[in-house]
């Protein structure tokens, strides 16, 4: 067996928190290697986070307000990491986490306006250690149920005491109207009562062009402001 294999049902019996205690042996030497790419996602969280979190000071010094609203990190959970090699047939090994899931580190960045999303996107991937690796804009072309955010798959060195690894993180910017829209649907879809009928999908993207709606108006309204300022 290679070094970083796993050993497939014990590991995802362990993950799943149904884990017999006399495997504790097979399992633990891979668990710590889990552990320890889990920690290296989570590293690369925090450095793009706190990019943003530069970006955000800087760009509200210029434009005398806070282009980002809040930032969200997550880091995939082992069921959801399981889950997510079954269904796509890989093999339950560290290598086939690191090559083939882009979403293990997530970063969600909820932006006041829409030119804000695009002036962050820009500036993030202007950085000289930050490389791109996929850009899906559903702002410009949103889903077809309504959703719009710009995702971007990028690839970011973490500094370790040893060695130098390049992590990918996935990263959504939003604003808070397509923020707010996004979480209510999530919620909505993985209730188990209900059926989402095609009355409620069509009621659904209504919400969502509402939305849209809401960012354009909320957008004139700031660039009257910005041209009818007050003098002081
Ligand atoms: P997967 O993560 O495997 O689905 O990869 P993908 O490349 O098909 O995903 P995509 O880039 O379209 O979306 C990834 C993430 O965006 C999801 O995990 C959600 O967090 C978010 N997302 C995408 N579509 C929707 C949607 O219709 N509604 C909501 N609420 N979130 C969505
Ligand atoms: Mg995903």
């Amino acid at each position: 067996m290679k070094e970083r294999e796993l050993n497939f049902e014990l590991f995802a019996q362990r993950m799943q928190g149904l884990y017999d205690a006399g495997s504790a042996d097979q399992v633990r030497p891979y668990l710590r290697e889990y552990e320890r790419l889990m920690a290296y996602y989570r590293c690369a969280m925090m450095e793009i986070e706190t990019k943003f979190n530069v970006l955000d000071e800087e760009l509200s010094l210029q434009y005398d307000r806070n282009p980002i609203s809040s930032i969200k990190t997550r880091l995939k959970s082992p069921g959801s990491i399981i889950d997510k090699l079954r269904r796509r047939g890989l093999p339950m090994t560290l290598e086939a986490i690191e090559e083939n899931l882009n979403d293990i580190a997530g970063i969600r960045v909820v932006c006041s306006f829409p030119e804000d999303v695009y002036r962050l996107a820009d500036a993030l991937l202007k950085q000289d250690d930050v490389t791109l690796l996929q850009r899906k804009d559903y702002i410009e072309n949103p889903k077809e149920n309504g959703y719009r955010s710009l995702h971007l798959i990028v690839a970011v060195p973490i500094f370790l005491v040893h060695e130098k690894r390049i992590m990918r993180v996935e990263i959504q910017l939003r604003t808070i109207a397509m923020d707010c829209w996004a979480s209510l649907e999530h919620q909505l879809r993985y209730k188990k009562e209900g059926n989402f009928t095609p009355d409620i999908a069509r009621e659904l993207k209504e919400c969502a062009d509402i939305s849209a709606e809401l960012d354009r108006r909320m957008d004139g309204v700031k660039n009257y402001l910005k041209t009818h300022k007050k003098k002081e």
